[in-house]
């Protein structure tokens, strides 16, 4: 199977950022534990703070990937242009967040993304991202 984890703005962050909302480890050293738990997936990775890279991420490799996590960070709540892309190809996409965006300020209560997305899944820190790798097994069982 061959799952991309798609990161949104300031994602790359993580470990720095706020650590008392996103926890205090680096994307980079999850990913790795991530992957060593999943020998048999493909993992692809991609991170970009411009919304029009993560638009052309999201066309370029939409169609070969059997999967796609999106953590589309504030772009969730804002492009509708992501929206678009995700509808556009065939890869089927969870969106997930580190943090419940329903316990924080209201403007991060909207996504864009969820209408367009077979599910979501947010408030389990950097664990998030394997609950939606487990979501897109399940749905492809
Ligand atoms: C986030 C939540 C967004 O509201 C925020 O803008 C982020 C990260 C999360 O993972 O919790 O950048 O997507």
């Amino acid at each position: 199977m061959k799952i991309l984890i798609i990161n949104g703005p300031n994602l790359n962050m993580l470990g720095v950022r706020e650590p008392h909302i996103y926890g205090s480890q680096s994307f980079d050293s999850y990913f790795d534990s991530l992957k060593n738990q999943y020998p048999d997936v493909s993992f692809g990775y991609f991170q970009s703070n411009s919304e029009g890279d993560l638009i052309d991420c999201i066309q370029r490799e939409g169609f070969t990937y059997d999967g796609i996590v999106i953590n589309a960070g504030a772009y969730t709540h804002t492009s509708v242009a992501i929206a678009d892309a995700l509808s556009a190809v065939k890869s089927p996409a969870i969106e997930v967040h580190l943090s419940n965006v329903f316990r924080r300020e209201s403007f991060r209560h909207h996504s864009f993304l969820s209408p367009v997305v077979k599910g979501v899944i947010g408030g389990f820190g950097l664990d998030s991202y394997r609950l939606a790798v487990e979501a897109l097994f399940n749905s492809n069982k």
